[in-house]
């Protein structure tokens, strides 16, 4: 019997908040948005660029990290990641999607669909696309544009009748780029805020 080592992955640190195959068939020519060089989520143009849905090891893979470069997280532990994501794939319609650098083992870019069920326009589903970021030294590269098309495309993959977003007044055009336009008497972004636990 040979003693050769094989790799084996770690089921529980692989494990995929939704299910991956369904992000290499979305079909890029659908979104208005515009690549140079053409990229997809199953073709993102460099080996080393993988889109997936999150993991557990994306703990390690500075997740919360990259996450910070959008608003502040908090110290999570690693129990609390655990439970929040053991949490939402109970409860279903959270699709929290990433870019990896396979090369470094990093995350570099990631974006939240969440999903509401609705009694409204028959029993409808409404898509949410929440905490989007790159890492800043990986920006300019089309990856923004990516993982937006990705979740927008997974959004309407799944069946929702529309996605909305609440963005800065800066990033208008990159988001009418991608096929989001401004409702005008409708576009109002209004919030109650609580204490922040971070
Ligand atoms: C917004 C963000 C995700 C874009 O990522 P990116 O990888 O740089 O985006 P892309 O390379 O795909 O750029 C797409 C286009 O949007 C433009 N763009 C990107 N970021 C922009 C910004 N902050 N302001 C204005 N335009 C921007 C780019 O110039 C590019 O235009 P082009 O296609 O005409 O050249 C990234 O800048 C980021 O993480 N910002 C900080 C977090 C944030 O603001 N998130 C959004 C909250 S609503």
């Amino acid at each position: 019997m040979g003693m050769e080592k094989h790799h084996v992955e770690d089921p529980w640190a692989s494990e995929s908040l939704y299910p991956p195959d369904i992000l290499q068939k979305l079909d890029f020519s659908k979104s208005p948005a515009i690549f140079k060089p053409k990229i997809s989520a199953a073709q993102p143009g460099e080996d080393w660029i993988v889109v997936r849905p999150l993991q557990r090891s994306d703990f390690d893979k500075g997740f919360l990290q990259l996450l910070s470069q959008l608003t502040s997280t908090g110290n999570i532990t690693r129990k609390q990641f655990d439970e929040r994501f053991t949490q939402m794939k109970a409860s279903g319609g959270y699709y929290v999607t990433v870019i990896e650098d396979t090369r470094v083992a990093k995350i570099i870019g990631a974006a939240t669909l969440t999903i509401e069920q609705k009694f409204i326009h028959n029993c409808s589903l409404k898509g949410r696309l929440e905490d989007v970021v790159v890492n800043d030294t990986y920006r300019g590269k089309q990856l923004g544009k990516l993982i937006v098309v990705t979740v927008s495309l997974l959004a309407q993959e799944l069946g929702c009748y529309k996605m909305a977003l609440d963005c800065k007044d800066k990033l208008i055009k990159f988001y009418e780029s991608l096929g989001y336009k401004m409702e005008p008497g409708n576009s109002n972004a209004m919030n109650m805020r609580f204490d922040d636990p971070s």
